[in-house]
């Protein structure tokens, strides 16, 4: 499923006291099979786009086309729970999508909603946590008992379960420990890569952009101020400094290291793997 995001702004509170602009204008296109970072600062606009993407929020002004169906304010969107199956979010804060009494019902609202027959279900929920890398001894524990990371864990099974075209992460790793937060974004990469399914991650970590992202694009204040390949955009100085973010610290040295070795190819650096492999070929 291709995505096409035209001038798309959102305000928050219209006609209200408190009314904000989140989003101003924005123009991209997104294609299937896609993985796909989306970077700026807290309050840029990163999760108010993605709930636009799939009509948990309705645009302002503007439009936004998913294959067929049309996301547009006054016109009203057919099948919307087909287009909710088909784009999968994982919310910034896991505890507000996890509300049933155990794991179990909560992975299988999802698929329950979306119509899966009995034989769909059985067996479903273990799968799914299997996939996420928890075992069915969680089943039947409540989502409270969880820590943090079992609850991202859990909140991705409930996605997983109903298996979106479409995964949207949202700071799927903040506040996780490194090696989880590997794990879960090795999920990500094997989703992508092996049932090339379209990923659209939000994130605050520039080693995971290079890493995984073919393409990023960079928020400010609601606007779009890029839409570039990972590389690119790191190796823009002028841009990078607008956006106040800092380039993978690899990218810098790899940079340093070219000055020395001009040989040295760091549009294939994305880490440190490959990192590595340049500097074998060149020194
Ligand atoms: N429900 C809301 N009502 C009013 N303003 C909101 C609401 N949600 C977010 N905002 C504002 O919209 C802006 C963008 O928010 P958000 O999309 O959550 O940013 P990000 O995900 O990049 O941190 C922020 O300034 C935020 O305060
Ligand atoms: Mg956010």
């Amino acid at each position: 499923m291709n995505i096409k995001i035209s001038h798309l702004s959102y305000t928050y509170a219209m006609n209200q006291p408190f009314q904000y602009e989140a989003l101003t204008d924005i123009n991209a296109s997104i294609k299937s099979n896609d993985f796909i970072a989306i970077i700026g600062q807290t309050g840029s606009g990163k999760s108010t786009l993605i709930q636009n993407l799939n009509g948990l929020l309705i645009p302002t002004m503007g439009k936004v086309e998913v294959d067929e169906f049309v996301i547009q304010k006054k016109v009203k969107l057919k099948n919307i729970k087909q287009l909710r199956k088909k784009i999968g979010i994982v919310f910034q804060f896991p505890e507000y999508q996890l509300f049933e009494e155990n794991v179990e019902k909560d992975i299988l609202f999802g698929p329950k909603n979306f119509g899966f027959s009995e034989e769909q279900l059985n067996g479903l929920a273990k799968k799914s946590l299997e996939i996420v890398g928890l075992d069915e001894t969680f089943l039947k524990k409540s989502p409270f008992e969880l820590s943090g990371g079992e609850k991202r864990r859990v909140a991705i099974a409930g996605i997983l379960a109903f298996d979106p075209e479409i995964l949207i992460v949202d700071e799927p790793t903040a506040g996780l420990d490194p090696q989880t937060a590997n794990k879960i974004m090795e999920l990500f990469n094997h989703l992508h890569k092996v049932q090339k399914k379209t990923i659209i991650l939000v994130t605050h970590q520039m080693d995971d952009v290079l890493k995984y992202a073919n393409h990023v694009l960079a928020l400010k204040n609601g606007k779009l101020e890029a839409y570039t390949t990972p590389i690119k955009l790191f190796m823009d100085d002028k841009l990078m400094q607008h956006l106040q973010v800092e380039a993978p610290i690899l990218l810098k040295i790899a940079v340093e290291i070219k000055k020395k070795y001009p040989a040295f190819n760091i549009s294939k650096v994305r880490d440190i793997d490959s990192f590595v492999q340049q500097l074998k070929d060149v020194i």
